[in-house]
């Protein structure tokens, strides 16, 4: 099982090393309740990179939810275990301070990017993302940095962030794991009752009969509304949005073309499930 770091100090003496010896680093930021699609990024880190550190912090400035952050699933022990196929070489579980010390103050603001989809639903989230995120390429001192598409618009500003800041870290964005059933693989999906796991499949059933229209020249403004009430009809209470972006500056389409996404966020008991798919 790969050794937990739980200090900056360690994590550097650590790099150091390896630095030392010319081998590059990857790393895999999370925040812990690790699936399939997590170790996928890991894997994806193991092929390319001489050492690689996959990184657990629930990181509470990206929360705008208190209960959100308090039911956030933590399974520390597990998420070892888990690592233990994929090879990492080191697990860093910082402690709070080591992030935010006393006194911190900065936050990144990436601006445009982070207006729409989940950045509109959710105020001051990815203000979180963005701050936390160089600072774990900087602790860790990263060549390659892995994240899903699952989290596109997220993969979005990551790149954004690390460009602007001119941090040297190639940001590799990695293809999203499903279940059997075709649901996007979530932390989150921990929290469905049996019940709604039954449903929750149907948000990708329907993004996929909505892309093939789409692909056969319907427009949103057309076919949109069928696609909410069918998602709303299975069950969900309310969905975030349901929409067909560009892929890399997310500017809204009404018709499909190269490069574009669709991207939709709903509600299920409780529960915010997203997912996106290349349109
Ligand atoms: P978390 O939700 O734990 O996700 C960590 C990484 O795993 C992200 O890059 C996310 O896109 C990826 N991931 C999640 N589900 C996936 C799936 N089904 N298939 C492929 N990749 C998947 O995203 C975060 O944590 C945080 O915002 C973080 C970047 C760690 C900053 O706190």
């Amino acid at each position: 099982i790969a050794p937990i770091e739980r200090t900056l100090t360690g994590l550097r003496a650590q790099t150091a090393v390896w630095r030392k010896a010319g081998e590059s680093i990857g790393v895999v930021p999370t925040m812990g309740a690790l699936h399939q699609g997590h170790l996928s990024l890991a894997r994806a880190a193991r092929e390319t990179c001489d050492r690689v550190i996959v990184t657990i912090f629930v990181n509470p400035k990206q929360f705008n939810n208190p209960d959100d952050l308090k039911n956030y699933p933590r399974t520390e022990h597990d998420d070892a275990a888990k690592l233990e196929s994929t090879g990492v070489d080191l697990i860093y579980v910082p402690d709070a301070d080591q992030i935010y010390p006393d006194g911190f103050a900065t936050t990144v603001t990436v601006s445009g990017l982070t207006d729409m989809l989940c950045g509109a639903k959710r105020p001051g989230h990815f203000e979180g993302v963005a701050t936390v995120v160089p600072k774990l390429f900087l602790q860790t001192s990263a060549d390659k940095a892995f994240f899903g598409e699952k989290d596109y618009q997220q993969l979005q500003i990551v790149r954004r962030l690390a460009k602007d800041l001119d941090i040297p870290i190639e940001v590799v964005g990695c293809p999203t794991i499903r279940e059997e059933d075709g649901l996007a693989m979530s932390s989150r999906n921990l929290l469905l009752s049996d019940r709604s796991r039954i449903f929750a499949p149907i948000l990708a059933e329907v993004m996929t009969d909505l892309r093939a229209q789409l692909r056969d020249g319907a427009a949103m403004t057309e076919v949109g509304a069928e696609a909410r009430a069918r998602i709303l009809a299975a069950g969900f209470n309310e969905i975030d949005y349901l929409e067909l972006r560009d892929g890399t500056d997310l500017g809204l389409l009404d018709k499909t073309q190269p490069g574009a996404r669709l991207f939709a966020a709903a509600w299920l008991a409780g529960v915010r499930l997203i997912d996106n798919i290349a349109a």
